[in-house]
């Protein structure tokens, strides 16, 4: 199989992490290369369920390469919990399948205080993060103050940074109330006795993936997040701290862009977000209600109410654009099984002091996007006819196959994968 990069194209949630288990058969690497423990990422095997949020969805094969890159920010509890709970069910996690980079950030303490103060302080302004202490990691990283895996290995110099860190850190704090003072050997000694835990697993991956590369494995790069979460093209500032757009699969492993065959991008047949910001077609209405209920639309990280809406071409030509997008996977088709009417939305209007006009292409101004109201095609739906469960795309109902052909049409690339249903099995290739 080819190397290929799997993208969210939306704002996070699209069925990555089954995409990626579904593809692992055919690839020999799995590797994350952004985002961190905020991801949410299901994979169904069966009717057991796996939520996975730091290592590579890959990691539920048998002999299968898991990388987690330097381009992801680590929370050594979050991932020595996660490599836990795995073995607990069965799954063997060695350094034989998992390799996490030296160079990979860490998360933290201070990163979730600051993470829950900064959006206490923003007020009705808040991005409503994870509180995972995302944003902070990745602030502390270009501002060269960041901690990383390697640093657990050094013990003087790594107690000379997190001194430096926490001095500062502590000045802060003394302005929030109810917070204590943090205790710098404290947190020396637990992150030490994390670093014994996760020795195992580190590794020179940029080394690692690229010897793979060089001898002929392939190799699935696992995106988090969407991209309308993405630093740079996302709806900023109501997004992540980091690249989750294809571009980041490159920096975010240190392999060069030549080694890419295909970039897939994972949409929903409809459109959802958590979280704050703008969302053009989201439905604050009953169908919206139904989606979230028939779609069990709530984060698989944070367990809050996604916010659900109709598909959206406006936010798909943009991904297919900043992503290079060379196939489509459309996921929860079996959701819009018993709407008589599907509506997706076209463009955008907006009205300003030259009057209305209609939008194509993603606005990049915040106050032009939150004006901007969403104009509908509608199409007949599929009712009394089901999608779930579907595995050949012959056997899908004649309005299923028109809307994934609409999707095609309209964007001008391929639709290679459906998904029908949560479980691994309810698939169908192209
Ligand atoms: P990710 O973060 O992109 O990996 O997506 P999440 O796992 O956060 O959310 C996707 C949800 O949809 C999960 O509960 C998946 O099990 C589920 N899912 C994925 N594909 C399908 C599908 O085709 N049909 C249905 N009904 N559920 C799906
Ligand atoms: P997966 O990989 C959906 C959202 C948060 C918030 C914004 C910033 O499962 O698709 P952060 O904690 O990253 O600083 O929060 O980004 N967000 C996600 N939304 N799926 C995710 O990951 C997300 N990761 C972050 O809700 O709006
Ligand atoms: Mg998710």
């Amino acid at each position: 199989m080819a190397n290929i990069i799997i993208v969210g194209t939306q704002w996070g949630d699209e069925g990555k992490g089954k995409i990626v288990d579904c593809l692992t058969e055919k690839s020999n690497v799995v590797a994350r290369y952004q985002g961190g423990h905020n991801a949410g990422h299901t994979v169904v095997i069966g009717g057991d369920k796996f939520i996975l949020h730091l290592i590579p969805s890959g990691i539920l094969h048998k002999d299968k390469q898991c990388i987690i890159g330097n381009g992801v920010v680590v929370d050594p509890l979050a991932l020595i919990t996660e490599i836990e709970q795995l073995k607990a069910r069965g799954v063997p996690v060695t350094r034989d399948n998992l390799r996490v980079s030296k160079n990979a950030h860490l998360i933290m303490p201070y990163h979730v205080i600051l993470d829950g103060w900064k959006e206490k302080v923003k007020g009705n302004k808040k991005i409503g993060t994870t509180g995972r202490g995302i944003g902070p990691c990745y602030t502390d990283k270009a501002s060269r103050a960041g901690i990383r895996m390697l640093d657990l290995s050094w013990p003087i110099q790594f107690k000379e940074k997190l001194r430096a860190n926490i001095d500062d850190i502590n000045c802060m704090l003394e302005q929030i109330p109810n917070v204590d003072k943090l205790d710098t050997d404290k947190i020396y000694d637990t992150y030490i006795s994390y670093g014994e835990k996760l020795a195992p697993y580190v590794d020179d991956t940029d080394i690692t993936i690229n010897e793979a590369i060089k001898q002929g494995k392939t190799i699935l790069f696992e995106g988090a997040q969407g991209t309308l979460l993405d630093v740079d093209h996302g709806t900023y500032p109501y997004v992540t701290s980091s690249s989750a757009t294809a571009g980041g699969a490159m920096t975010g492993l240190g392999v060069g862009p030549k080694c890419v065959d295909e970039v897939y991008g994972v949409a929903k047949a409809y459109t959802t977000r958590v979280g704050e910001g703008p969302f053009p077609s989201e439905l604050l209405d009953n169908t919206g209600e139904s989606l979230r209920e028939k779609g069990a639309e709530y984060g698989a990280t944070t367990g809050r109410a996604r916010r659900c809406g109709w598909l959206d071409f406006v936010v798909l030509r943009h991904a297919v654009r900043v992503n290079g997008l060379t196939g489509l996977v459309i996921t929860k088709l079996d959701i819009l099984d018993d709407m008589e009417k599907i509506k997706v939305c076209v463009g955008y209007k907006y009205t300003d002091k030259n009057g209305e006009r209609q939008l194509k292409d993603f606005p990049k101004e915040l106050p032009v996007l939150e004006g901007c109201s969403p104009v509908y095609e509608e199409h007949d739906g599929w009712k009394g006819e089901a999608s779930a469960g579907v595995r050949s795309y012959d056997k899908l109902p004649k309005k299923a196959k028109a809307y994934i052909e609409l999707i095609e049409k309209t964007l001008g690339i391929p639709v290679v994968i459906v998904s029908t249903g949560q479980d691994r099995d309810d698939i169908i290739y192209r």
